[in-house]
């Protein structure tokens, strides 16, 4: 590692290099545009270098190192079958969703088999040592230290001592060099390309946590996301519910997996059967009406609750919990213009139950079904499982994974699915279709 790293500075607007910082670019005359960069292993440009030794694409792989397993099972199958050695990892997700006791668990698997080591920029030794032994996360493998320079801990990092290095979190540590204050874009930036290029010289897995801002994105700059290998997310609600793990990149496996996990006085734990917890608290009423979502590869069933309420002040009012409010919206005007349903007058409210998210216009049928249901006062004439998205026009269309959307909602024990005709193939015989919102409205709700 370098002794003592080069300053310039870059300004954000143009790409514009300049030896020292100014107000004002001299280029694009936009101001205070310039950034602090440091230079990691520049290479002279130009034909000065030698001819690069290839390998050949057959023989390369053989040469990698096996997966380091986080040993929860979520977690790696998220992972895409466990930490690549060498790669650089981002744990983003909402303060206090779980990040730092994940890891810690994570790490303390990992200190089973490798040399771990687990650098907090938030907490001391001693807090992250009494959380470690709640959670009975101890072992002689695992080391902690506080340190928020990020020279010192790339330095650890390149004397290749520890398989894992665990850095808790990026908007916390900064580099000697830049003058700015962590957190800052420069020093997010910086920080992690100096990590990633010790991580990667020593093969070394990293663990980053990042936080996230007020909308739910990484903090800091996009580039943080192209640096490194591969970008977790952690999502859900912080009071409790079901946490869920998803991989938004990754360059070592699919991004399509979930795992879905429940804080416990054990730390994050596993669930096993979440469609079950999910609606175990079922309350039959109006307005109540259960949906199957796609969580990475399985089906999970969720409650969609509406409430609808006469507007008290002039203009309606929509709330929307874990779904998106234009879609809700949208469906709204939807039902208004091909339904009698009469909502311009009403405040209507939609909650999906267990801090889930929906995100897929497939739960559209089932939330339509729930404004219509809280509107009327009535509930569905069959306990059913009710899935499909529907158009403008009012048509009920197909959805991705219908089949195992059915399976599920007969695991669960729901005998009946109403959704769209199925495209191709054998029509389980637990599948009733409708094909417009209308037909659903009058044939279902009693
Ligand atoms: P934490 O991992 O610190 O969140 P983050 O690093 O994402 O900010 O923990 C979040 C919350 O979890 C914390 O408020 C307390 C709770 N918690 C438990 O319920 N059980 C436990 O075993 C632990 C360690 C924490
Ligand atoms: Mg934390």
């Amino acid at each position: 590692m370098a002794k003592s790293l080069r300053v310039k500075y870059v300004c954000s607007n143009c790409d514009t290099p300049s030896t020292s910082w100014a107000g004002r670019c001299k280029t694009c005359e936009q101001w205070n545009t310039l950034v602090e960069q440091v230079e990691v292993n520049t290479a002279t440009a130009g034909g000065s270098g030698s001819i690069l030794k290839t390998s050949n694409v057959t023989t390369a792989s053989k040469n990698t190192l096996p997966r380091i397993i986080t040993g929860l099972v979520e977690a790696d199958n998220v992972l895409g079958g466990g930490i690549v050695p060498g790669s650089v990892n981002l744990l983003a997700g909402q303060p206090g969703i779980g990040k730092s006791t994940l890891l810690l668990q994570i790490a303390y698997n990992i200190a089973k088999n490798y040399k771990v080591l687990y650098v907090s920029g938030e907490e001391s030794p001693q807090q992250v040592a009494l959380r470690a032994e709640r959670l009975g996360a101890e072992h002689k493998d695992l080391q902690l230290a506080a340190s928020g320079v990020t020279n010192d801990i790339a330095s650890t990092i390149s004397a290749g001592n520890y398989a894992a290095v665990i850095v808790d979190s990026v908007q916390s540590i900064a580099l000697n060099e830049i003058s700015s204050a962590a957190g800052s874009v420069a020093q997010i930036t910086n920080s992690t390309q100096l990590l990633t290029a010790a991580a990667k010289s020593s093969g070394t897995a990293l663990l980053l946590v990042g936080h996230v801002t007020k909308e739910g994105s990484i903090a800091g700059p996009k580039v943080l996301e192209h640096i490194v290998d591969v970008v977790l997310q952690l999502e859900g609600d912080r009071y409790g519910g079901f946490k869920i793990l998803r991989a938004l990149k990754n360059r070592y496996g699919a991004t399509t997996e979930a795992g879905i996990f429940e804080m416990t006085n054990k730390g994050m734990q596993a669930v096993d059967n979440p469609s079950a917890a999910l609606l175990a608290e079922r309350y039959i009423t109006d307005g109540s009406i259960v949906t199957a979502t796609m969580e990475g590869s399985r089906a999970l069933l969720v409650e969609v609750q509406a409430l609808v309420n006469p507007t008290s002040y002039g203009y309606p009012k929509r709330t929307a919990s874990g779904i998106d409010l234009n879609r809700v919206n949208l469906l709204i005007a939807m039902l208004e213009r091909r339904t009698k349903l009469k909502l311009a007058d009403k405040d209507i409210y939609l909650n999906i139950v267990g801090g889930i998210r929906l995100t897929e216009p497939a739960a559209d049928l089932a939330i339509c079904m729930a404004i219509a249901s809280a509107a009327k006062g009535m509930q569905l004439n069959k306990n059913a499982v009710v899935i499909g998205e529907v158009g403008l026009s009012g048509e009920i269309r197909h959805v991705p994974y219908l089949d195992k959307r059915i399976a599920e909602a007969h695991k669960l024990g729901f005998k009946v699915v109403v959704g769209p005709f199925m495209r191709s193939g054998r029509k389980p015989s637990t599948l009733t279709s409708v094909s417009n919102i209308k037909d659903a409205l009058n044939n279902f709700l009693k």
